[in-house]
């Protein structure tokens, strides 16, 4: 049956799937196939060349924050007390001197990555021994793009300067949503003055990419009061908007202090209805959809990274340099060499037993085959681009009966338009959907409700 409009498609297509910032997804890798031996060679075959003359990007995890907000999927650790800060870079430090040992060179580095939980709950002194420590040894790339993320609650003009002053160019700040009803239910008070004056101070000390990270689907949010969040929003003109689709996954995060229940959340189309909000004041902004959930302003290297098909995308989220070398130290943190992903242990504790005892503290990984590698660039060029193309011969890995009658469905649904050797997306609110149809991991009635969470 030909299906003719969005609702009818939105009841189709709402299940639970991956957000691919990486293929294969975490809960698929083959870990008997993996050890921390077979990372090292992968280290070592990714080749000085290509780590000296591209330079590396490094995503360094900072997993505490003061308050929870109960929405959040990210690893993190509420805490008030401060006196870890200490003890947690001494073993960010000694993870980065493991890897040094393994390279053997010193590295180039294009892109530091500052995520959490939130950096910004160490203090400015913390984080310039730890950034002074891991630059000391390497070069740092010409271009080179250093972010962090601020909680705008606890972001000082201190933190601002003292990251400014390391090359630091890029801020994005936690806004979610300005809607008081909303703000008490995820338990995140923040006043608009909080992120205004971080926001201004970022923009006078320097910063040249200020990101607002705003949550569509959250609970209680209505039209309108997205659509006043967005205004206010763009009152500040932050160069990105990350306008992120709520990803409810209880089963990982469950916590007594959920201000809200399941019925309070908006539904599937009601979340579709409040995402068209955003992208219709986003564009009469000015501001250009990127990839899946971000916005730009003409001029932001995002922007520019995706007219240019320059887009890329990893554990981060969308990134601009295309590295192909991404480093995680921290807590939880994910390794991309793009043969082979590695994942440390995400128990603070467990993670700096590891470092302090001397041994790399990789828990888990996976090591790509040539069928995963392929799928893997056709994923990535959906997620960035919205299209793909391929050539017969690497098709044939992975072509089935169960692969064509997928994509001719989505063909007649009118979400993708197949070419000869190649699709383009039609229907971007289903670019998660269409990527499942590749991935090789996911079977048609595979139980999938407890591992993502739903595509729209
Ligand atoms: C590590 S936090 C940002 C820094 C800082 N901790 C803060 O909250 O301001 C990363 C961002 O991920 C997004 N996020 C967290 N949990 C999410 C969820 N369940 N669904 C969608 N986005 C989420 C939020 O927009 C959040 O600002
Ligand atoms: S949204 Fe940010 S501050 Fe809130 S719990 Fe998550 S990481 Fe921590």
């Amino acid at each position: 049956m030909q299906l003719t409009n969005t609702e009818n498609l939105i009841d189709k297509y709402n299940v639970a799937g991956p957000r691919y910032t990486s293929y294969p997804t975490v809960p698929f890798w083959d870990l008997e196939h993996f050890d921390t031996q077979k990372w090292h060679q992968g280290l070592l075959s990714f080749g000085k060349k290509e780590i000296v003359e591209n330079g590396l990007s490094l995503y360094i995890h900072l997993p505490y924050c003061e308050s929870l907000c109960t929405f959040c999927a990210c690893h993190k650790r509420i805490t008030k007390n401060h006196s870890m800060e200490g003890s947690y870079i001494d073993a960010l430090l000694a993870e980065w001197r493991m890897y040094l040992n393994i390279l053997g060179v010193k590295p180039t580095i294009k892109e530091i990555h500052l995520g959490g939980g939130t950096p910004s709950f160490f203090s400015s002194d913390n984080l310039e021994r730890l950034l002074t420590g891991i630059l000391k040894d390497a070069h740092v790339s010409e271009n080179q793009a250093f972010s962090f993320e601020g909680h705008p609650n606890n972001t000082t003009e201190e933190h601002l300067q003292t990251l400014y002053n390391l090359g630091f160019r890029r801020v994005s700040f936690g806004v979610q949503d300005y809607d008081p009803v909303v703000q008490k239910a995820i338990h995140r008070i923040q006043p608009f003055e909080a992120v205004e004056n971080v926001t201004k101070l970022a923009r006078a000390i320097g910063y040249t990419s200020v990101s607002h990270d705003l949550v569509f689907g959250l609970p209680f949010q209505k039209l309108e009061s997205v659509r006043n969040t967005i205004l206010k929003t763009l009152e500040l003109k932050p160069e990105r908007i990350a306008f992120y689709s709520y990803a409810h996954v209880p089963w990982i995060k469950g916590n007594g202090q959920r201000g809200f229940e399941d019925d309070d959340l908006p539904t599937a189309g009601e979340k579709r209805a409040l995402y068209e909000v955003g992208l219709e004041l986003f564009e009469q902004a000015g501001y250009a959809e990127v990839g899946m959930d971000h916005f730009a302003l003409p001029g932001d290297e995002l922007f520019v990274a995706m007219s240019e098909k320059k887009l890329h995308r990893n554990f981060m989220g969308y990134t601009t340099q295309s590295s192909r070398a991404m480093i995680g130290l921290g807590a939880s943190s994910i390794s991309d060499i793009w043969g082979a992903f590695a994942q440390n242990a995400k128990d603070i504790e467990a993670y700096k037993a590891k470092v302090f005892g001397g041994t790399l503290p990789v828990e888990k990984g996976h090591i790509l085959t040539e069928k995963d590698l392929f799928v893997r660039e056709q994923i990535l060029n959906l997620m960035c681009h919205f299209e793909t193309a391929w050539t017969d011969d690497q098709f044939g890995i992975i072509d089935s009966e169960e692969l064509q009658l997928s994509l001719q469905e989505m063909e007649t649904d009118g979400i993708l338009e197949l070419r000869p050797s190649g699709l383009v997306v039609l229907e971007r609110a289903f670019v998660r959907n269409i990527c499942m149809v590749f991935d090789q991991y996911l079977s048609k009635n595979m139980k999938t409700e407890k591992l993502f969470s739903q595509t729209i």
